[in-house]
């Protein structure tokens, strides 16, 4: 292993830690100021909107209304919210987790099989976030797979090819249900938008997040502050905290419940809502202890859909605040740039 001095990236961050050869973090990864006062404020917790998605489908008429009006302050007021009785079985969850370990635990030459190519490829394996554009590293390994509206999967470790199937299912119907919640909650007709957004040939990609310990945990982030490209992102996690939501100027530390999906508003839920709902900013913390790992997986709509702001929302009082653009040229944009803040948005604002 190479000495400090002559740091180069490692192929991957499971590598780094389980060599066990730094005690400290390597220059490249050190990007945080550790006496820099706390900018999280530990009261915000309690006040995460949650949603219960069985009252919000199978409901009496008086609960669903009132649960479709605490979806859309959720995502007004927060732009993110818990999910519970969500309907995914968790033996799916668990095997999705369990698939994703098996994956990072493949050797080096196996997993590099699926990396180091174009940031547009179906599945792609790497480390950081875009290795090539950022001058920082980031405590992540990560592994993004396209499973709709063509479905891939990388061929090993055996059988993750049908639990990815399977989770992919599951979280897709998940979010099409709090979809068709939050255009009822804006009143946006839910047809009208199927259409406009092209939704039964929706991009959904999961992303398995690997987060190894860290030997200085207050030095390094796991992922920056950034938002997401999609409409909805849906996470859920190995049972180790780190995710952290921005709500006005503070940030919240994310303790989910047992069984629950965190789940954040997107860019592309900004754009269509013509700013009504905001994208999220979050950000990935780590530890020094154990390997956390998330699946995020990011709904969207479809690749060839040329998305602008619904004219239901658009007024001379409100114009238009972003131009349209082809969805999957954006997520080309955003993913093969710096991962910073919502900078991939502030490309389409209308000046
Ligand atoms: C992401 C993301 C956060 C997490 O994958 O886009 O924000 O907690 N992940 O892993
Ligand atoms: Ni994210």
């Amino acid at each position: 292993m190479a000495t400090v001095q002559f740091f180069s990236p490692p192929d991957s961050i499971k590598q780094l830690s389980d060599s066990g050869a730094f005690s400290s973090v390597p220059p490249l990864y050190a990007c945080r100021d550790p006496d820099a006062p706390s900018d999280v404020d530990p009261t915000l917790e309690r006040q995460i909107p949650t949603i219960d998605l069985s009252v919000l489908t199978q409901g009496d008429p008086a609960r669903r209304s009132q649960m479709v009006r605490q979806l859309g302050r959720a995502c007004e007021e927060w732009g993110f919210f818990v999910v519970v009785n969500h309907g995914v079985p968790e033996t799916v969850r668990e095997a999705m987790l369990a698939a994703a370990q098996g994956f990072f635990d493949l050797e080096e030459e196996e997993k590099a099989e699926h990396s180091g190519k174009h940031v547009m490829d179906p599945i792609r394996y790497g480390t950081s976030f875009n290795s090539k554009v950022e001058d920082i590293g980031y405590w992540r390994d990560y592994l993004k797979v396209v499973v709709h509206p063509a479905f891939h999967s990388p061929a090993k470790p055996l059988g993750f090819r049908e639990v990815l199937g399977q989770y992919a299912a599951c979280t897709r119907v998940v979010g099409m249900k709090l979809l068709r919640g939050i255009w009822e909650s804006l009143e946006l007709d839910e047809g009208y938008m199927n259409n406009a957004l092209d939704l039964d040939a929706c991009f959904q990609v999961c992303v398995a997040n690997l987060y190894p310990p860290c030997p200085q945990p207050e030095l390094a982030m796991g992922l920056p502050p950034h938002s997401d490209h999609g409409l909805l992102t849906l996470l859920h996690q190995n049972g180790v905290d780190g995710l952290q939501v921005k709500h006005g100027s503070k940030w919240v530390h994310v303790k989910p419940p047992p069984n629950s999906f965190l789940v954040n508003t997107g860019d592309h839920m900004e754009i269509v809502t013509n700013g009504r709902l905001k994208s999220v900013l979050h950000r990935a913390v780590i530890n020094g202890r154990s390997t956390r790992m998330s699946i995020a997986t990011v709904v969207a709509p479809s690749p060839d859909t040329v998305v602008e702001p619904v004219a239901q929302l658009v007024s001379s009082e409100r114009p238009a605040m972003y131009r349209g653009v082809r969805y999957r040229e954006y997520l080309e944009h955003q993913q093969g740039n710096k991962l910073r803040e919502k900078s991939a948005l502030d490309l389409l604002r209308v000046q």
